[in-house]
């Protein structure tokens, strides 16, 4: 008897899945409303596809999702109003067409920050007035952090750091509260957060935000993780670590790769994956959610990065380490939907 996933773990926390558009329908649907009561868009609430043009807002593919999620009585995550990553060049041009990056003038410089923080808060008022009565939680910056950054501080040297220092950081926070008002909240959201140095940099920057009065509700661990990796008791002092500051926890990308980093080598299909490997990942997903569980009311959301192995960016990954021929298997759905061991695991307790 296949019980529900959310159902199992009401008392502590939502059960969400990362979706694109063409998933909401058919098995994958079916899947959604049985198990899940959070939902995620995997790629088209990202700034590249919400705010292609400046002014140009494309909010079709979102709606979407947004009106899956409500009419299946689904959280929603906004996934995500600032990245480095899939965001459109527009935004770090100057009023002449020219990168604002490569500015030396410093009354320039100073001019071309006020534009693209402005921008920045046209960008937020408009998507959190639209979406604000149906998100639960925004990831209103990700992957700010990078433990290899020059300056010392682990910030992550992007557009948005060369022009505005750490400001923009603080404006997307202000403004998302400004527009989304009381009853949603805000998240900081990154990878490796378990491991330092970044758990540190993570750490400070966040402490540092707070001290400042910038209205930030919690942290979102990605946890695209391993099989041993990180360690359980990295996972539980992160989050604890973040808990004392007085902030959630929400594992919001969760993914359990079969593989190290890069994934290499990887299974051709995957009917090659032996039992003894999806026992593993079974074993490693029981010592997680009991860890979660334990964790209780510091972790308000749990989500997967995707419903089941047939659709994962992890794949994508392993094709591309090994000449475009290998699979991954992260979930605890298969490819056909049915459960796997990982499924049991943290279903049967
Ligand atoms: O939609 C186009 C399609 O029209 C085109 O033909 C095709 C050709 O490559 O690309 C399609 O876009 C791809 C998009 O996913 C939708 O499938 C992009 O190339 C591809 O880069 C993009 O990858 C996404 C990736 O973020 C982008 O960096 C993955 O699906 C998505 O799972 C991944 O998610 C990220 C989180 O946002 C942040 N944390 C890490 C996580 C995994 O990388």
């Amino acid at each position: 008897d296949v019980k529900p996933l959310d159902k199992r773990y009401e008392d502590s926390f939502t059960i969400g899945a990362a979706v694109e558009p063409n998933q909401l329908e058919g098995t994958d649907a079916k899947v959604l409303k049985r198990h899940y009561n959070s939902l995620v868009a995997e790629n088209v609430m990202k700034p590249i596809n919400i705010h292609p043009e400046e002014g140009k807002y494309n909010f079709k593919e979102a709606d979407k999702i947004v009106k899956f999620a409500r009419k299946n009585n689904m959280d929603l995550r906004f996934h995500n109003l600032v990245w480095h990553s899939q965001v459109p060049d527009w935004f770090f041009m100057d009023k002449e067409g020219k990168p604002m990056v490569n500015e030396k003038d410093p009354k320039k410089r100073e001019q071309n920050k006020r534009l693209l923080l402005k921008r920045l808060d046209e960008h937020i008022r408009t998507i959190v007035l639209r979406y604000r009565n149906d998100v639960d939680s925004w990831d209103v910056v990700n992957e700010v952090i990078d433990e290899n950054a020059p300056n010392g501080q682990g910030l992550r040297e992007s557009p948005w750091y060369k022009i505005t220092g750490t400001d923009y950081i603080a404006t997307a926070f202000r403004s998302t509260k400004r527009y989304a008002g009381k009853h949603s909240k805000l998240y900081i959201n990154d990878y490796n957060t378990e491991v330092e140095p970044k758990r540190t940099y993570l750490y400070n920057l966040v402490k540092d935000l707070m001290k400042k009065g910038v209205p930030i509700d919690g942290v979102g661990h990605q946890s695209h993780i391993q099989l041993g990796w990180p360690t359980l008791q990295q996972i539980e002092d992160s989050i604890n670590s973040f808990a004392d500051l007085g902030l959630d926890n929400q594992i919001t990308e969760l993914d359990v790769s079969l593989y190290g980093w890069p994934p290499k080598p990887a299974y051709k299909t995957y009917d090659e994956i032996p039992a003894e490997v999806f026992q593993r990942q079974a074993e490693r997903y029981d010592a997680l959610f009991k860890l979660y569980e334990k964790l209780g009311d510091k972790i308000s959301n749990v989500t997967f990065w995707g419903i089941a192995d047939n659709h994962t960016w992890l794949n994508d990954r392993a094709e591309q380490y090994n000449n475009g021929v290998g699979v991954d298997a992260p979930f605890v759905f298969d490819p056909d939907y049915n459960v796997k061991p990982a499924y049991w695991a943290i279903i049967d307790k």
